[in-house]
């Protein structure tokens, strides 16, 4: 095996550089040469255009040159006479299936010879590949007669002439419908028509391999009342049988390379050029893409520092996969920013590459996906819409199309619920797909070793870092460098030059001041700061002391900017970022809405603005350097800093292409000195399996779902499931009180407890099932502990419904888990209150809160009846929900409400997500069924919260309300006009676009149009599809 795989190594790496021809005679297999070969062998027209016109396909898809198609076809097949001969029985038989097209059909002679399957023009085939047909061993079965045959080969013919037979009558039937396989899924027009079959498809391969593997080893078991010839033959057979079942072993784990790059086309390589602007990979990247473990599609976890760059070497991987291995990808990132960003990102390659890009986050994305029958797709999700996407893979039985799993930010398997929610995706694809190849990235990994053994993974670890990065810290009025080799840990590097007043002294204390004036404006510099008040507080301080140049720097664009601020509040602007925007600065933290984050950060990549005050979130995957990162102090809120967030925020510093070096500097005071010392200094930390997290919520979600989908139905197979876990594998540290074995057993009884399993026995022993409440709360993802609560709610709802407006709608979709971060105020309640018409105070009183309550509680006497505090704090988050949907004005709202606008965007996106989880509950479950179309129309209602004429724009990726206003506006009205849009004549259009982002509008909204008229056709397939069990005469 092992002399094999260098051997593979070795042609990958020289084919590359060889001439085609030399390739052909000296690398290519026969079947392997694309349609010279093929063309030789005497009268195999039919045949000989499948490599043919796969070559000239892809020639025009993929390849700006045939020297990218031809050069890496080089493949373990090349030796191996065995599949050889495979192949060319495989074409045997379809020849056969024509011939018999064309004359008689062999199901009319099912004790027909072996031998008669083979007609005239294969003689004059196999004369022509003698070289590699010889001793084959498909000639031995050629000589023997069918009652010489073992039972199940005989069987193994039987399946053969039926598959002639089909295929005989799929040749007759050349009208446009699709075929439906028996299994019900539907074959790809390619492989339904012999012209188009290519020689070296790899499922048509491994059909018939497995076919005759089948039949060999069942012959091997089979009770002997054949010949001795027979049974020597036989036991040749299975030894090659061995031999070829490693082979294929390999070979699926094989793929089939396009051009030089990487295995894939010089056009992916131009591409990467044209859009990304990366010319060269680095040396690390190249060593990673070449690594074995990769070539070999084995999962990977690598390991290198921040900006790095670890994407490039994932998206290649993954566009191998999709291009190469025609495999659908999965690519997980921590944040719905994250994910729109990758979307627009990768929408032009998969416009230029034929490939879908489906965006799934926030309530995008389709449970189960699209099948499509001619393109792939790499679906790009948050932690929790990969999950959910998984489960419905599984649950159709899809989960095999899925060729590639890529986890951004590995690291974050340790963090609380949505760690769990990792875990468990990554489990079950581990555990239900063996061909579904996973890779994890992180810059801050501690215990690889731990996740090697979830993941069955090999590791790669580079300290690689494209720009130098020097940390500091400073006390007092001294920088010190921070050298974790020294016994000291900090080295004296230079005093601070400063010149403070006293008053000045007095409000910077810390020197915030003279540490930022030493980079801006002309370099960036980003300070991070312990909360969101301190952010921009920080940020107005330093704007105190800037000097009246600052001002001056890229005035324009500032106002541009300001402007676009006030545009996406619909007039309204914060008075912060109103005064220190002309400086250059601005704060950065969830407070603000997601449109004024969004610009504020290309305001500040393109150098608009020069300073960020922002929290430890802007840290995370966020590509935001800066020249100078400032840690404002060693705290997050009130803990102190974890290695992990220390290493997240430095790694801003220095950014590649346009600084030479990055530094940061972390503020200390004398107090947290020794503690400074360990955090620069320690390892990493650990990252801990969050199964456990919260109660053992995620065993209790992950148990319900395994049996759900039918993974596993009994105990015993949710123990096996369980050992596949990293929760097994950190078993000693995290399961001390009880073994995980006993955790399992008591969280079934849990289940079973909660009426969401139910067990039944049969001759095996005990049976588990999800009951019909159980589907509904995995299937809406919906929280165990607010499952029962959630149906009583809604129950209770059906029994007078209210529709008059969305209040009762809203009310019953607004997230349990926000009513701890609501505090009510007693007067604004009341005043909202006394507004709601008459039905929606009756609704309001039926749920529990009536208006005399709220008029007491606001007139600050106390109330002697025990109100239901949950429902009472639920309601007044509808009512802010019921105002947004009415006013679609998040700024006059939180206003009226005196809250944060940062907090009702949180609230109307996590309500719009509930309302979508509510949605899939109530499908489960008949009772419910009024709700289906209701929530529909809500979900889309509070995922947009616009003006109807604005939705169609804003599901293009990232394209938000001020935005899609200003496209309205400017006559781009549908997605059409979007699509069909001229880059140019939308960056002149419309203000303050630049051309790569109306690029990559336009290719987001072309991806997105192709996605929905592909969805149509698929529709449209359906209906015409034939079905199977038509009567016949
Ligand atoms: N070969 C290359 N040549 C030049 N620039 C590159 C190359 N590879 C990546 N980059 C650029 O480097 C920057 C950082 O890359 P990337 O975002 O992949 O880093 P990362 O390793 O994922 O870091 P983090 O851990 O911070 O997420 C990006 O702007 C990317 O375009
Ligand atoms: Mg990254």
């Amino acid at each position: 095996m092992n002399a094999e795989k260098q051997e593979i190594k070795v042609r990958r790496v020289s084919s590359r550089k060889r001439s085609r021809d030399s390739l052909k005679s000296h690398l290519t297999p026969a079947k392997k040469r694309g349609s010279t070969s093929l063309g030789q062998c005497p009268d195999s027209t039919e045949n000989g255009v499948f490599t043919s016109a796969m070559a000239d396909i892809k020639a025009t898809e993929y390849c700006s040159d045939n020297e990218d198609l031809f050069g890496d076809y080089d493949s373990i097949l090349g030796d191996s006479s065995f599949l050889a001969k495979l192949d060319y029985a495989e074409q045997d038989e379809r020849q056969h299936g024509l011939h018999c097209a064309a004359n008689t059909d062999p199901a009319d002679k099912p004790d027909a010879d072996f031998t008669s399957l083979r007609s005239s023009k294969d003689s004059l085939l196999k004369q022509a590949c003698d070289d590699i047909l010889t001793d084959s061993i498909l000639d031995d079965f050629r000589d023997e007669s069918l009652k010489d045959l073992p039972a199940t080969q005989r069987e193994f013919q039987e399946e053969v002439l039926e598959d002639a037979k089909r295929n005989k009558r799929r040749e007759g039937d050349k009208t446009s419908t699709p075929f439906r396989n028996t299994d019900g899924t539907v074959e790809e027009e390619t492989e339904r028509a012999f012209g188009n079959k290519t020689a070296s498809s790899p499922k048509a391969k491994r059909r018939m391999t497995d076919q005759v593997k089948r039949a060999l080893l069942c012959n091997a078991a089979a009770p002997s009342s054949v010949s001795r010839t027979v049974v020597l033959k036989e036991a040749v057979v299975s030894e090659e049988i061995s031999f070829a079942m490693q082979a294929m072993e390999t070979v699926s784990a094989k793929t089939t390379d396009l051009g030089p790059f990487f295995g894939l086309p010089t056009k992916v390589k131009d591409l990467i050029c044209k859009l990304k602007g990366i010319k060269n990979l680095y040396d690390w990247q190249e060593t990673c893409l070449n690594l074995d473990c990769v070539q070999e599609r084995r999962n990977l976890i690598y390991s290198l520092p921040t900006s790095g760059g670890k994407t490039l070497v994932a998206e290649i991987l993954i566009l191998r996969e999709l291009l190469c291995r025609k495999k659908d990808s999965l690519f997980i990132l921590p944040y719905v920013a994250l994910v729109q960003e990758k979307v627009r990102g990768l929408a032009s390659f998969g416009l230029e590459l034929d490939f879908m890009v489906e965006e799934y986050a926030g309530s995008k994305g389709r449970f189960p996906p699209m099948k499509r029958r001619n393109r792939r797709s790499l679906y790009i999700a948050t932690i929790e819409k990969a999950h959910s996407l998984v489960n419905s893979l599984i649950e159709t039985n899809r989960l095999d199309n899925l060729g590639l799993v890529v986890v951004d930010e590995l690291h974050m398997l340790g963090d609380g619920s949505r760690g769990a929610v990792i875990e468990m995706t990554l489990a079950k694809v581990l555990y239900v797909s063996k061909t579904t190849q996973i890779i994890g990235m992180s810059a801050t990994l501690g215990n690889i070793k731990d996740l090697q053994k979830f993941l069955r993974a090999e590791n790669y670890t580079n300290d690689f870092r494209p720009v130098q990065l020097r940390e500091y810290v400073k006390l007092k009025d001294s920088i010190y460098e921070v050298d974790p080799k020294e016994e000291d840990c900090f080295k004296f590097s230079r005093p601070l030059n400063f010149k403070y007043s006293s008053s000045m002294q007095k409000m910077d204390p810390d020197h915030i001041i003279a540490l930022v004036t030493e980079v801006i404006p002309t370099h960036s510099c980003l300070v991070f700061c312990p909360t969101k008040k301190n952010c921009e507080n920080v940020a107005g301080m330093i704007c105190k002391y800037l000097k009246e140049e600052f001002l001056l720097h890229k005035e324009a664009e500032k106002a541009l900017l300001l402007r676009e601020l006030r545009n996406s509040g619909n007039g309204s602007m914060c008075p912060v970022l109103r005064k220190i925007v002309p400086y250059g600065l601005a704060y950065h933290h969830s407070g603000l809405t997601s449109e004024e984050r969004k610009l504020v950060e290309d305001a500040y990549s393109d150098g608009v603005l020069c300073l960020l005050a922002c929290t430890s979130t802007l840290a995370a995957g966020i590509n935001l350097p800066a020249r100078r990162v400032i840690l404002r102090s060693p705290y997050v809120a009130t803990d102190f800093l974890k290695r992990s967030q220390y290493k997240q925020m430095v790694g801003r510093a220095g950014r590649a292409g346009i600084d030479t070096m990055g530094e940061s500097i972390l503020i200390l005071q004398d107090k947290d000195k020794t503690m400074a010392k360990k955090l620069v200094s320690a390892p990493m930390e650990i990252c801990y399996s969050n199964l456990m997290h919260d109660n053992g919520k995620g065993v209790l979600s992950l148990i319900l779902s395994l049996i759900g989908l039918n993974i596993t139905n009994s105990l015993e197979q949710v123990k096996d499931f369980m050992s596949a876990t990293l929760l097994h594998v950190q078993e000693r540290q995290l399961c001390v009180e009880r073994s995980l074995w006993e955790i399992v057993q008591e969280c079934v009884g849990l289940l079973k407890g909660k009426g969401l399993v139910a067990v039944s026995t049969d001759a095996q022993g005990e049976i588990l099932q999800v009951t019909k409440l159980g589907k509904a709360t995995y299937k809406g993802s919906v929280d165990l502990t607010y499952s029962d609560e959630l149906y009583k709610d809604l129950s209770k709802g059906l029994e007078s419904l209210m529709l008059d407006s969305f209040l009762h709608l809203v009310y019953l979709v607004t997230p349990y888990d926000m009513i701890s971060q609501c505090k009510p105020d007693w007067m604004i309640y009341f005043r909202q209150f006394t507004l709601l018409s008459a039905s929606e105070q009756k609704m309001s009183a039926a749920v529990g809160v009536p208006e005399s309550f709220v008029a007491r509680k606001a007139a600050g006497q106390t109330v002697k009846k025990n109100m239901n505090p949950v429902v009472v704090k639920r309601l007044y988050l509808a009512l802010v929900l019921f105002n947004l949907l009415k006013e679609t004005n998040l700024w006059s709202v939180a206003e009226k409400f005196q809250l944060s606008r940062g907090f009702i965007q949180t609230l109307l996106s996590s309500s719009s997500a509930f309302c979508s989880c509510v949605l899939h509950f109530t499908e489960e479950l008949e009772e419910f069924w009024p709700f289906k179309a209701l929530l529909v129309e809500l979900t889309r209602r509070l995922s947009y919260c616009v003006t109807a004429e604005l939705i169609p724009l804003m599901e293009v990726a990232g394209v938000m309300e001020s935005r899609a206003k200003q496209l309205y506006n400017a006559g781009y009205k549908t997605l059409a006009h979007l699509a069909n849009a001229d880059p140019s004549a939308l960056a002149k259009n419309v203000e303050n676009l630049y051309k790569k982002q109306a690029n990559q509008i336009v290719a987001s909204a072309k991806m997105l149009l192709n996605e929905k008229a592909a969805a149509l056709q698929e529709e449209v397939d359906d209906l015409l599809m034939m079905p199977l069990d038509l009567p016949q005469l």
